[in-house]
């Protein structure tokens, strides 16, 4: 097979900042995908549904013409979010989803929740309106390894979320574990996980052997083998629970190549023919439409998308090994191995 022909593809995790970052990015995502689940982890958090509708339509604006692709908003859920002003925004079309971050879990999480029983009516107003909470899944307490902070954050907060909010759909942003496959496999209609491009492809060997690789780096952390192959048996296996969200995360690489460098990888330009390779090394090509274009709708309970892309299998693939924005380069994330399929209309 070397022609593939999917539904268009979505992205259920997206970071696009703001800015000149937004004006150099939006374009790689929107060139493929018909929507993405838009991260609100700007400085200030996006926690009001009139900054969702401000933030949406300065991401119209950097939109190419000749694209067709639509934003789904998300709030930053605060210990002060305001369960009316929440509620609104869905009902008016604003928003779609709210995102859950443990403060200081990852970059500009500092305005996240310490106390969830200070969002209890809020999650409460979620579960009854049928809002998807989305969970950055991992603690912070420092005595925890950061290597175990998912499946920590698994027993001690999510479970107990869950069983204490009957009803409250639950995405599990980004696992990382076989412990992740395994809970979210066990959480019924109202749970789904997404999964990253990037935590398909690399262990935390790719982080740090033979010297430290900041592009990389990202949260939650990528971990041992044994978990990138969990991941791979649950995005090919066609499980309806498991969807793409690419979680790609730009960042300026002067800021990555750092010191203390920053959390992401940016993959939104070159995702879609890695996962056709990932998915064709594991016989799983027909699995690709499920996990990047239908799986997601159905738990978003939105319809797929009309339009269709096609892919083409040949001579390994040139992508740029960086984009340029106005305030310097960011770099591609790169998968250590030849692409061949190639996105062609
Ligand atoms: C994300 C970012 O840079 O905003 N970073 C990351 O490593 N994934 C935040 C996040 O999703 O954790
Ligand atoms: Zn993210």
């Amino acid at each position: 097979m070397d022609r593939l022909t999917l539904r268009r593809p979505d992205d259920w995790h997206l970071h696009l900042r703001d800015g000149e970052m937004l004006r150099a990015v939006t374009p790689e995502t929107a060139r493929h995908f018909g929507r993405a689940i838009i991260m609100p982890n700007l400085v200030p958090p996006v926690v009001r549904g009139a900054e969702a509708a401000a933030y949406r339509d300065r991401i119209l604006a950097a939109i190419p013409e000749s694209a067709d692709f639509k934003p789904l908003m998300t709030l930053y859920l605060t210990e002060d979010t305001d369960p009316a002003d929440l509620v609104a925004a869905h009902r008016d079309g604003i928003i779609t989803a709210v995102k859950l971050y443990p403060a200081g879990a990852t970059t500009n999480s500092a305005s996240g929740v310490r106390n969830f029983d200070k969002v209890r009516p809020v999650l409460e107003a979620m579960a009854e309106a049928g809002i998807p909470l989305c969970t950055h899944g991992e603690v912070v307490d420092s005595h925890v390894d950061i290597f175990d902070r998912e499946a920590v954050f698994i027993d001690t907060v999510l479970d107990p979320l869950r069983r204490n909010t009957p009803g409250l759909r639950v995405v599990m942003e980004h696992i990382t574990t076989s412990q992740g496959v395994d809970y979210a496999r066990s959480g019924g209609e109202d749970l789904g996980a997404t999964i990253t491009t990037h935590h398909l492809v690399i262990n935390r060997n790719a982080i740090l052997v033979g010297g430290i690789k900041p592009h990389y780096y990202c949260l939650p952390v990528a971990k041992r083998e044994e978990h990138r192959l969990a991941l791979r048996e649950a995005a090919t296996s066609g499980d309806a629970c498991f969807f793409l969200g690419t979680d790609s995360a730009p960042h300026l690489d002067h800021l990555k190549e750092n010191a203390c460098g920053c959390a992401g990888c940016f993959t939104a330009t070159n995702t879609m023919s890695i996962l056709a390779e990932v998915f064709e090394q594991d016989g799983a090509l027909d699995k690709l439409e499920g996990f990047a274009s239908l799986n997601g709708p159905r738990f978003y309970r939105l319809p797929p998308n009309e339009s269709q892309i096609v892919l083409e299998k040949g001579a390994p693939v040139d992508y740029p090994a960086h984009i340029d924005t106005v305030e310097g380069p960011v770099t591609v994330f790169d998968p250590m191995m030849p692409l061949h399929w190639r996105v062609v209309e």
